[in-house]
């Protein structure tokens, strides 16, 4: 039986991970602090919790044992972090960083945390060059980038099996931040009209966790280091998303297409974005990767999540509060109904 074992392994990624592998009969440990957050049903699939801080070397290095097939470590975000996971690595026949999009920069040296939106020119490649490595606060709008970047060489440089993914726009069950929650709310909400700035335009890749899970599946069975974007099959715009999530969940709403001339406060949607982000997948494909679904298909399953929390209550506070600083910008609802009252 092959043993996979996943740092971070109660989230949002790993837990799509964790669900995939005890599918196809992997034995699969997971790590975290707090083992409430294993979801029932990967409890019920057999999957195994090990309590154990990611800064605790011996521990981990206790729980990893003689060894594992795949190793994947869902919150590296540090040289640090990456020079701890090096040992542990030693010890794996495949070993995954999950890294972020986040490391890209264009030719102006603009990024996905810049104050100028990045203008990338086209879908990104892996051979796009990243910014430079940092060690400022990883949890920093300036620093969660060059942070990705240290501990992406870290491990590259190591010479390991490690392969180094890219994911773009995260969904899935568990999300801590589900961005789709801007129109799901909308629906619970009985919204009757969408705004959209920039005519819904803008493409920022969305990428499902369960298709992550499917090329950490495919890398677990090609060891190599080497880098790889992980998204969607598309790359749907903001407004397509919207719709998407109305039809799923049966509401019919006006859409108000906003141009340039409308205030730039109105009908903000986390996938803003002048020029497209879209990552190329060619890499993943060609390593033989089979994506689960295009973005319709695999987000269908955060959405019902949300709408089920949501209905039960929310008892464990999975929601986003109603006073998130994230989205109150993207819920504005009084400012919406003042420019429809006047529009
Ligand atoms: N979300 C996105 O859109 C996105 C995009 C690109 C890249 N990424 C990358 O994806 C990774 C995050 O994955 P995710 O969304 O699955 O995260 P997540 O849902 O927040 O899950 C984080 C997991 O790590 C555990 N954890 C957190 N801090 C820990 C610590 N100090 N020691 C031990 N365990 C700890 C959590 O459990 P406990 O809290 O119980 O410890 C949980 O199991 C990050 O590397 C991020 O950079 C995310």
């Amino acid at each position: 039986m092959l043993r996979a074992l996943i740092l971070g392994g109660t989230g949002m990624i790993g837990g799509a991970t964790a669900r995939r592998l005890a599918a196809v009969g992997w034995r699969v440990e997971v790590t975290g602090r707090e083992p409430g957050r294993l979801p029932p049903d990967l409890i019920e699939a057999g999957v195994r919790f090990h309590a154990a801080d990611r800064a605790d070397a011996a521990r981990l290095r206790e729980v990893l044992g003689e060894g594992a097939d795949l190793l994947v470590d869902c919150i590296c975000f540090t040289a640090d972090d990456a020079r701890l996971l090096l040992p542990l690595a030693e010890r794996a026949t495949s070993t995954v960083l999950v890294s972020s999009k986040a490391v890209y920069a264009d030719a102006a040296g603009n990024h996905a945390n810049s104050d100028t939106p990045p203008d990338y020119g086209g879908p990104i490649l892996e051979s796009q060059p990243t910014m430079a490595p940092g060690d400022m606060d990883y949890r920093s709008r300036e620093g969660y980038g060059p942070n990705k970047v240290a501990a992406e060489h870290v491990a590259l440089d190591s010479g390991l099996p490690i392969s180094v993914l890219r994911p773009s726009r995260v969904h899935g069950i568990g999300s801590t931040r589900p961005r789709e929650w801007v129109f799901v709310k909308r629906v619970l909400d009985r919204r009757p009209a969408v705004l959209l700035s920039a005519r819904g335009e803008g493409i920022v890749h969305p990428t499902a966790a369960v298709n992550i899970a499917a090329l950490i599946e495919t890398v677990a069975h090609r060891p190599g280091a080497r880098v790889l974007n992980s998204a969607d099959p598309d790359a749907p715009s903001a407004r397509e998303i919207a719709k998407t999530i109305a039809r799923q969940l049966g509401h019919f709403w006006d859409e108000v297409l906003l141009d340039e001339s409308a205030d730039p406060g109105l009908g903000r949607t986390p996938w803003d974005a002048p020029h497209p982000v879209v990552l190329d997948t060619t890499a993943s494909l060609e390593l033989g990767y089979k994506p689960v679904g295009d973005y319709a298909a695999t987000v269908a399953e955060e959405v019902d999540w949300l709408f089920d929390v949501y209905r039960a209550g929310d008892p464990d506070g999975l929601l986003p509060a109603p006073d998130d600083p994230y989205f109150a910008g993207f819920l504005d609802y009084p400012a919406e109904d003042a420019y429809l009252a006047n529009g």
